[in-house]
């Protein structure tokens, strides 16, 4: 046990000694603590009590400052009494746990798990006299904490009807948000006042699953500033077997509380006993940078659990894709249908001249033609039969013979009873194939009927699709996901999730994400995992496939997508014929999708971001930057380059006078001679960005 722990009288403090300005771990004053912790810093602390009704609270402090101020935690049940007041402790032990651990691929190899833990046992006074326990991670980035529900006699069965875990913010923050969707994460962020969050003003574009029950109230990970200038964002860590939460703005505009995705039965969650939740965690950071380069989400993940790993390699992909979302081909049967063998062929050609080791293929299946029929044909899909005119095994050997594999694709339009009937067989002619990799998707609402997207049951079927995945040695791609919750840490096989409005909306379609999406996204969304957003396209007008319509960004900024972006699976969204004679292919054939290390070396949430990684197994670094529609000058230090080395900068930027809007195609590639010793000014046109690739040349 630390030395900086005493127990004093029954209560145990936290006696933090290496900050020079004591924390507030203190309740107010009248309330008697339960227990408090602090994190390794002695920077940011915890305190749980009981306050004036005997409600079990919390507060959080930094340094001298609270970050939430009393917040109250509490569960109600079917058939059972409310938990959450009227406690006693039992219990409270803390750890300090101080180590490290290597990730199969990420954007760091090494990951320091660093944390002090309060484990709080706390007993209902009266009857039941259920036992629950408090456990709580605090980092010096943030914190997690759940709740864990001991076995209780007579009670096989829990049926949670909420859980209301408050955060009362201490100020009328800054928040970047979208609606909490059970459906959809599919969202431009916007940009208001927590007192100002109000789905009537999002920009809600009509997909076909939508389901906004609340009108006060957001997806997580939620993220704010405060006027101090302090970031935060909430989210959950390790969502298993459980409804995911979104968080309700109470009235009085202060207070959020988690409101858990209902199931068809209006219960939120059916576990047995005994159980824990997911985390609660809280990201504390003094810039945007502390939010992105924390791992606080897969930290508080299991570690891997699979045995053998050797078949997950994630990389780059093309995709028998954009030119369905053009219109210049369709994923059903006919004489558009994209996914014929012949031109699954001239794809692999392409891919395998160009140095990408995958290729995606939406519309090899049977069933396309029931695709958005009305109404809904719900055992439409096969995911074993080929559609007419491809034949999955021709072409999977093909790509072998060209060091090519196949990204299978599973879409089921929400028809999850007919995929799960499915599912066992579709997996096991993967493994027959050897396809090691597939992209799910759930386009429109769900059958069974009045499940969300978000809900326990999709939670659980996401699941066992991972776990399925593993059995066949299957990576999993998953579209219309539940949002990352660190997973990732004990299943590697779970390599990406969409969970955003990704490039698909710069179809003729979906009316263009504009530039401000993605210096925001990396800081919201980003922050609890990979996202598939599909960079790459070079062709950003799209007046040959409808009228006026132009991807609102500049060649430098899809190319700065794949630093700013983190996924494992990165994809050459382009058609092969856009990239043919591009020299900003060369920056997409270069660029790694596995990391040693990544900074964030300046950001403004929506304003710009200036990202660096280093290509893992090499001295090679990466730096993407990307702004919003107003250009800026954007001077960085180049210190995170290897010290001494000598390092050729192949610039990729786009021309002087570009524009996302009036001029986004042109752009040029300058070669520099730095060290990590220089500065280097980054020009970003209105809705433009730069991507380089720093090359070592000695040391
Ligand atoms: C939506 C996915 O996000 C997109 O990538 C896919 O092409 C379509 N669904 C069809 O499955
Ligand atoms: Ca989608």
């Amino acid at each position: 046990m630390n030395l900086r722990y005493a127990l004093f009288g029954g209560l145990l403090f936290a006696l933090a000694c290496t900050s020079p300005t004591e924390p507030e771990t203190a309740p107010p004053a009248e309330y008697p603590e339960l227990g408090a912790v602090v994190s390794p810093d002695g920077r940011l602390s915890l305190t749980f009590f009981l306050d004036s009704a005997q409600q079990l609270g919390y507060r959080v402090a930094r340094d001298s400052g609270v970050v939430l101020d009393t917040s109250r935690l509490a569960f109600s049940f079917q058939g059972q009494p409310n938990w959450g007041s009227a406690l006693e402790r039992v219990k409270a032990t803390t750890q300090l746990v101080d180590e490290s651990w290597e990730t199969l691929w990420g954007e760091d190899r090494v990951v320091a798990n660093h944390y002090r833990e309060l484990a709080l046992t706390l007993k209902e006074v009266e009857a039941p006299k259920r036992t629950v326990t408090l456990r709580v991670r605090v980092y010096d980035d943030g914190f997690g904490f759940r709740y864990e529900f001991a076995e209780q006699a007579g009670v096989e069965e829990l049926v949670i009807t909420e859980e209301r875990t408050e955060f009362n913010l201490t100020g009328d923050h800054t928040a970047w948000w979208i609606p909490a969707d059970y459906d959809s994460y599919e969202y431009l962020y916007q940009e208001t006042k927590v007192s100002e969050i109000d789905t009537a003003n999002a920009d809600i574009f009509d997909l076909a699953a939508r389901a906004i029950l609340e009108r006060h109230a957001v997806s997580t990970p939620l993220t704010m500033k405060t006027d101090e200038g302090l970031y935060l964002s909430l989210h959950e860590a390790n969502l298993t077997n459980y409804a995911g939460m979104t968080l309700r703005v109470e009235e009085d505009k202060r207070t959020l509380t988690s409101s858990l995705v209902p199931a068809a039965d209006g219960t939120k969650a059916k576990v047995t006993l005994p159980f824990h939740t997911p985390w609660r965690t809280v990201q504390v950071a003094e810039s945007p940078a502390g939010l992105m380069e924390s791992h606080l989400m897969v930290n508080l993940n299991e570690p891997n659990v699979l045995d053998d790993v050797s078949w997950i390699k994630p990389g780059k992909y093309m995709g028998i894709w954009w030119g369905h979302h053009l219109g210049l081909t369709t994923w059903q049967p006919g004489p558009q249908a994209g996914a014929t063998t012949e031109e699954a062929k001239r794809y692999i050609d392409f891919a395998s001249e160009n140095g990408f080791p995958m290729l995606l293929i939406e519309g090899w299946n049977q069933g396309w033609e029931n695709w958005y029929q009305r109404p809904k044909v719900t055992d439409g899909f096969s995911f074993t039969k080929d559609a007419p005119n491809f034949n999955l095994r021709e072409v999977v050997a093909y790509g072998q013979e060209k060091g090519v594999s196949i990204i299978a694709h599973h879409e089921t339009e929400g028809s999850v009873l007919n995929y799960e009937s499915q599912m066992d067989s579709a997996f096991r002619l993967l493994e027959e194939l050897g396809i090691h990799a597939v992209k799910t998707g759930y386009v429109s609402s769900i059958i069974p009927e009045g499940e969300y997207h978000h809900g326990q049951w999709m939670v659980n079927h996401y699941q066992r699709v991972v776990e399925l995945g593993a059995k066949h040695q299957v990576m999993i791609v998953a579209h219309e996901p539940i949002k990352p919750t660190g997973l990732r840490r004990t299943y590697p096989n779970m390599v990406a999730r969409e969970g955003v409005r990704g490039s698909e909306f710069n179809a003729p379609w979906g009316g263009g994400n504009p530039p401000y999406h993605l210096t925001v996204v990396p800081f919201t969304r980003g922050l609890a995992g990979p996202i598939d957003y599909t960079p790459g396209l070079v062709q950003l007008d799209l007046a040959d496939f409808a009228r006026e319509v132009f991807v609102p960004t500049t060649v430098g900024y899809q190319l700065a997508e794949y630093v700013v972006v983190y996924s494992p699976v990165q994809m050459a969204s382009d058609l092969p014929e856009h990239y043919e004679g591009e020299r900003a292919l060369e920056f997409i054939q270069a660029v790694p999708t596995d990391w040693e290390q990544s900074r964030v070396v300046d950001a403004e949430i929506g304003q710009y971001v200036v990202v660096a990684r280093q290509e893992r197994g090499s001295d090679d670094w990466f730096l993407g930057a990307l702004t919003n529609a107003k250009g800026r000058r954007v001077t960085i230090a180049l210190d995170f380059l290897k010290e001494g080395a000598t390092y050729r900068a192949h610039i990729f930027r786009d021309d002087e006078d570009a524009h996302y809007i009036t001029n986004s195609m042109d752009y040029r590639i300058e070669t520099y001679t730095v060290s990590g010793k220089d500065t280097l000014p980054l020009n970003l046109v209105p809705g433009g960005g730069i991507a380089i690739h720093f090359e070592k040349i000695s040391e």
